[in-house]
């Protein structure tokens, strides 16, 4: 197995949902922790949240959409970690209407902030990776990627782009020993899923929990260096 304790994690989007879980599961194997992301109040509780774990929890505030933000950003948090193990590009949004109904801005926002998004992170933190001569990337897609609905055109092209981005990297990086995993979860309870009316907080028995996310992550993680968890799926049992 390999061991977690002492490695340094950037998840993106660490504030709340899935991110703030993982973050969350991640300070409970000993890993040092940066979380990112738009809203400095919500990412200073979950520091304090993280800290509780003896770990050293750190945030920095910027638009992944935004590279110049995304730049200052990340060799902030490389600086202050000192160094750099594992990346969660997990940071994303999500909104459903008919091709023709969505406003040009809002479709754009989504490729945005979804694919170049995680483009950006993933250059900025690449190359301290590459070297380490070893690392680990986790790109958070959705089954949305995997096939298109009615009213998830632009949700599902930024999703789809993900896969191919990772798969893509996945097999530019192995020869350096960093591990790419492609994650499609199913809906799991958030605010997105939520807000997009796709589940509710009353459904905990029935509807992935953000921890049965990070439980997958941390599992991944664990496997010895020599195995990769490429592509995972996760799925509520019962629907
Ligand atoms: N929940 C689901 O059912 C589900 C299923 C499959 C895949 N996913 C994917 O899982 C990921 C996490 O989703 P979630 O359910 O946890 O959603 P969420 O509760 O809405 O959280 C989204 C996170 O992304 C951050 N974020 C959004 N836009 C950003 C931007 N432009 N710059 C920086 N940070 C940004 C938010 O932080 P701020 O608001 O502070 O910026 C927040 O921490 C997303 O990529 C989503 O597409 C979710």
């Amino acid at each position: 197995m390999t061991e977690l304790k002492n490695r340094k994690a950037i998840i993106t989007g660490g504030g709340r949902g899935l991110g703030k879980a993982t973050a969350i599961a991640f300070a409970k194997e000993g890993i040092d922790v940066a979380i990112t992301g738009r809203n400095e109040a919500v990412l200073k509780e979950t520091v304090a949240e993280l800290k509780e774990f003896g770990v050293n929890a750190i945030y920095a505030v910027f638009d992944v959409g935004v590279y110049a933000e995304v730049q200052k950003g990340i060799k902030s948090l490389i600086d202050t970690l000192g160094s750099i193990d594992i990346l969660v590009n997990n940071a994303g949004i999500a909104a459903f209407g008919s091709l023709n109904d969505m406003e040009v801005h809002q479709w754009s926002q989504i490729i945005q902030t979804n694919v170049m998004g995680m483009y950006y992170v993933t250059k900025e933190v690449l190359p301290h990776l590459i070297a380490k001569n070893e690392g680990d990337i986790i790109n958070v897609s959705s089954t949305a990627g995997l096939s298109g609905n009615a009213t998830t055109s632009a949700y599902s092209a930024s999703k789809f782009a993900v896969i191919g981005m990772s798969q893509s990297l996945m097999k530019e990086v192995r020869k350096n020993n960093i591990r790419v995993c492609t994650l499609t979860p199913s809906t799991i309870a958030s605010d997105m899923s939520i807000d997009l009316g796709i589940a509710n907080k009353d459904s905990e028995d029935s509807v992935l929990q953000p921890e049965d996310f990070a439980e997958l992550i941390v599992s991944g993680l664990k496997l010895p260096r020599r195995a990769m968890m490429a592509n995972a799926s996760l799925w509520s049992t019962n629907p």
